[in-house]
C-alpha cells in the first residue's frame, strides 16, 4: 500500500500525473476561450435559424439550428474537460463575451441568407485557426486534451467546408 503522502497527491490531482507535461493552469484558460467562441458561435446559429425564412429557405433554416446544436455539444465537452483538469468554465456572460472577442469572435446577423451564412463561415474559419494553433502548441503534452481539440477541429471544418460550398452555389447561379 502506498503512503498517505500518495493518496493525497492522487486525490488532489486526479488524472493529472507526472508524465502530464501541459501546463494545466494555462490549458483551462484556452479551452475556456475556445469555448467561449463555441458558445458565441450557438448564439449567431441560433439567431440565424430564428431569423431565416423557412419558405425562402427551409433546408438553410434547418441547417442553421443543426449547427447550433452542435455548437453546443463542442461547448459541453469543453466544459467536461477543463472540469477534468480542476479548472471552472466560465459561466458570467460578460466573460464569455469578452474571452470571445479576444479570439476576434463576435455575433452578428446579417440581413441576407448569405449575410448570415459568411458570418457564420467567418467564426468557424477564426475556430479552426485558434483549434489548429492550440493542437500544434500542445502536441504530446496533453494527449486528451489534443484528441477532444482534434475532433473538434474536424467537425469545425466540415461545417466551414458546408458554408463555404453553399456560398459558391449561390454565387454560382446568381450569374
Ligand atoms: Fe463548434
Ligand atoms: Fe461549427
Amino acid at each position: 500500500m502506498d503512503t498517505k503522502a500518495t493518496h493525497d497527491v492522487a486525490v488532489e490531482q486526479g488524472p493529472i500525473t507526472k508524465e502530464y507535461k501541459a501546463n494545466s493552469l494555462q490549458i483551462i484558460k484556452e479551452l475556456n476561450r475556445l469555448r467561449s467562441t463555441e458558445i458565441t458561435s450557438y448564439l449567431q446559429y441560433k439567431q440565424h435559424s430564428y431569423m431565416a425564412v423557412s419558405l425562402l429557405a427551409p433546408g438553410l433554416k434547418k441547417e442553421f439550428a443543426v449547427h447550433a446544436e452542435q455548437e453546443l455539444q463542442h461547448a459541453d465537452m469543453l466544459a467536461a474537460r477543463i472540469q477534468q483538469l480542476g479548472g471552472v468554465p466560465l459561466y458570467e456572460l460578460e466573460d464569455i463575451a469578452a474571452k470571445a472577442a479576444q479570439a476576434g469572435v463576435h455575433p452578428e446577423q446579417g440581413p441576407q441568407l448569405t449575410d448570415m451564412v459568411m458570418e457564420n463561415l467567418l467564426i468557424e474559419r477564426k475556430q479552426i485557426e485558434a483549434y489548429t494553433a492550440l493542437l500544434r502548441e500542445i502536441g504530446d503534452k496533453d494527449l486528451v486534451t489534443w484528441q477532444l481539440l482534434l475532433s473538434i477541429l474536424a467537425q469545425t471544418e466540415q461545417h466551414a467546408s458546408e458554408l463555404a460550398d453553399y456560398l459558391k452555389r449561390t454565387a454560382h447561379t446568381r450569374k
